[in-house]
């Protein structure tokens, strides 16, 4: 079965035989895929009916109709959270991710790939009581991906931990978040000088890892 860079970036974080939560689904792809190769047993959630249909289509398409729970709802509403859990958020913005997880307890790994506000992300979900275990961050098709896996877990983390992540090997990320701040730094009036230092400062915090 062929999935994009993406999805396989975030299927390789599943923990085998672990039951997932995979909200947002959409397509039912990483589903299909966790199904077939990780012996994982998914519900695959989405609010949208139009996604939940395209997901059934796909299920079908790979006869998987009796292995994979389908529902439609908001977040996690009205899913009792199994067990040995992983449950992944992908493709969804920081604020809807945060609200998902409002009120939930009793989540052993999470898996998130946000598009956007990655420090607001990681500053909250470390508040919840998880700690980053592993991150990835991936291009594809010309944009970056960052996908998070969280366990519960105390560890300490600084302002560049929440902002850049704990996983910074891949120098063409470094170079474009460099280049990002750069761009701010040329648009910010002098006048924010605690804003430019802070930027400055990231940057040769990032330098350091090329
Ligand atoms: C861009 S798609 C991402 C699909 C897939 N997770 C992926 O990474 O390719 C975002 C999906 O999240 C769903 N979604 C947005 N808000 C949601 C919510 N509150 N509860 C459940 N699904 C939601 C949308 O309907 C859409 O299908």
């Amino acid at each position: 079965m062929k999935i994009s860079k993406r999805l396989k970036t975030i299927c390789d974080l599943v923990d085998k035989k672990t039951n997932v939560i995979d909200v947002g689904c959409d397509h039912a792809l990483i589903d299909i895929y966790l199904t077939k190769y990780n012996e994982n047993k998914c519900i695959a959630a989405d609010i949208s009916e139009n996604a939940i249909k395209g997901a059934l289509i796909n299920i079908e398409k790979y006869n998987l109709t009796n292995e994979i729970d389908v529902r439609i709802t908001d977040g996690l509403n009205g899913i009792t959270i199994p067990d040995n859990n992983t449950i992944i958020l992908s493709g969804m913005g920081t604020k809807t991710i945060l609200k998902i997880l409002e009120d939930t307890n009793n989540i052993n790994n999470l898996i998130i790939s946000s598009h956007n506000d990655l420090y607001l992300l990681r500053k909250n979900i470390i508040k919840k009581g998880f700690y980053i275990d592993t991150e990835a961050i991936i291009e594809d098709k010309k944009i970056f991906y960052t996908v998070i896996k969280f366990k519960k877990g105390k560890r300490k983390y600084n302002h560049y931990n929440y902002t850049y992540g704990i996983n910074l090997s891949n120098k063409e990320y470094i170079n474009y978040c460099i280049e990002k701040n750069n761009t701010v730094l040329t648009k910010l009036p002098k006048k924010y000088v605690l804003k430019r230092i802070k930027l400055i400062k990231e940057n040769n915090y990032l330098k350091k890892h090329l």
